[in-house]
């Protein structure tokens, strides 16, 4: 009896097809419907904030230059990872991503917590010429971004595409985004930029105060990387790795 139905089944295209489409709708619901309930769980962790717009236009440039396709930014909870770059990525640490970097090669090392590891004249000196710093570096030059003016004519766009999926970007920090992103590279009056963005650091990152160049914004997004969330003290409740949570991260290699 089972083996006449199926023998139907297969010999009729429209009723295959339907119960095809029946089948394949209710995996389709197992594996979809958990994701609207995705803000949910992924919670939220102090210190995460939206990049500022120059970490944002920075990011772009990132994305732009493919460092990507060398770089992952995901440190997975391996005890070698842990140890080498600090402590593992969480979730909601990309929460703000889109989209989002983690990559899945590492020619070079991961930069998931890179901010902060070397100065912002390192980053600079690296990125002009890899081997002045690392005489070993296969990465290729990016000395040109030395020598290109940011646009920023559309700084204010990018924050409202950004919003419009799923970004706190307020409507005064589209506004202000230009203004934001100045204060942010010239160090000028930055109160109001950092109240908006609540820890961001200012300065001149390429060191050529007079101007603000894509290097500015790739490195003051390199410099960010990594530094939201202060894992001094964290402790995570289960789940692998449990043992080296709560350990002080040192962040690097
Ligand atoms: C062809 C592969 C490749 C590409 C593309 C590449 N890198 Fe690298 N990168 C490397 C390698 C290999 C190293 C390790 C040697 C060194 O420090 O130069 C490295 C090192 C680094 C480091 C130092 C990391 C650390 O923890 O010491 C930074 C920062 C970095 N790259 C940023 C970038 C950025 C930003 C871009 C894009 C503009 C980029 N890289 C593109 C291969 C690459």
């Amino acid at each position: 009896m089972p083996r006449f139905n199926h023998a139907r089944i297969e010999r009729s295209t429209s009723l295959l097809f339907i119960l095809t489409l029946m089948v394949i709708s209710i995996g389709g619901l197992v594996e979809i419907v958990p994701l609207f309930k995705v803000e949910s769980t992924v919670k939220p962790v102090e210190g995460v904030r939206p990049y500022t717009p120059l970490e944002q236009m920075g990011r772009n440039i990132y994305t732009r230059e493919g460092c990507y396709t060398c770089h992952s930014q995901m440190i997975r909870p391996f005890r070698d990872e842990v140890e080498r770059y600090g402590h593992y990525s969480i979730a909601a640490e990309s929460m703000y991503d889109h989209p989002f970097l983690w990559g899945s090669k590492r020619t070079g090392p991961d930069l998931a917590r890179v901010g902060l590891k070397y100065s912002n004249e390192w980053q600079v000196a690296h990125l002009v010429d890899p081997r002045s710093v690392v005489p070993v570096s296969i990465m290729p030059s990016y000395a040109a971004l030395l020598d290109r003016d940011l646009d920023v004519s559309e700084v204010s766009e990018h924050l409202r595409a950004l919003r419009a999926v799923g970004v706190p970007y307020s409507q005064e920090m589209i506004a202000r985004a230009e203004a934001d992103l100045t204060a942010q590279a010239n160090g000028t009056d930055p109160e109001e930029m950092q109240r908006r963005y609540p820890g961001a650091k200012v300065g001149d990152y390429d060191g050529q105060p007079d101007r603000i160049t894509e290097m500015d914004a790739l490195v003051a997004y390199l410099q960010v990387l990594g530094t939201m969330v202060d894992f001094t003290d964290v402790r995570l409740e289960s789940g692998i790795g449990a043992g080296i949570a709560g350990s002080k991260v040192e962040g690097g290699q």
